[in-house]
């Protein structure tokens, strides 16, 4: 009998790559809440005071909005809100046992992804 110590990883495997897709969705999950909670809530009821508060502010920020560039940054936003719900749903449906075994809690983890691009793209094309 061998009384070599035993091989162990000398780091913790932080690659993305790496994770199940399960773990993508816990983690975009976590960073999703993060964001939404700051900044987006702030930046979110700002707007709504500043467009609904006089028509110069809602002519500046249609303006403003109308900017290609500034079109993706609300996608992306999109997304990280519509990954959130979806995921939300997810860990719901989860909390009750629904879907726990570990192929149909990978596949609905796909179904998030899924469904987030989905939702994504269409208020891509509600807003071009
Ligand atoms: C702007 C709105 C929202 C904000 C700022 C927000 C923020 C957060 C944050 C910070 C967390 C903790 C994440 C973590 O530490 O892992 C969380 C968890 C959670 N959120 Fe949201 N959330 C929002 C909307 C929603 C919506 C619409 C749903 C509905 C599906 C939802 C469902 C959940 C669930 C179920 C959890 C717990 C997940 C778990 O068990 O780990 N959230 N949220």
């Amino acid at each position: 009998m061998t009384t070599a110590p035993k091989q162990r990883p000398k780091y913790y495997d932080l690659n993305l790559a790496h994770l199940p897709v399960p773990g993508l969705v816990s983690i975009f999950h976590r960073i999703s809440g993060a964001v939404l909670f700051l900044p987006v809530i702030p930046i979110a009821l700002y707007l709504l005071q500043s467009t609904l508060g006089s028509e110069a502010g809602w002519l500046r920020w249609r303006e403003f909005f109308a900017d290609p560039a500034v079109k993706v940054i609300v996608l992306a936003f999109a997304w990280l809100y519509l990954h959130h719900f979806f995921a939300g749903i997810r860990y719901l449906l989860l909390d009750v046992h629904l879907g726990v075994a570990k192929a149909p809690a990978r596949a609905s983890a796909k179904l998030v992804f899924a469904l987030g691009a989905a939702a994504t793209l269409l208020v891509a094309w509600r807003i071009w």
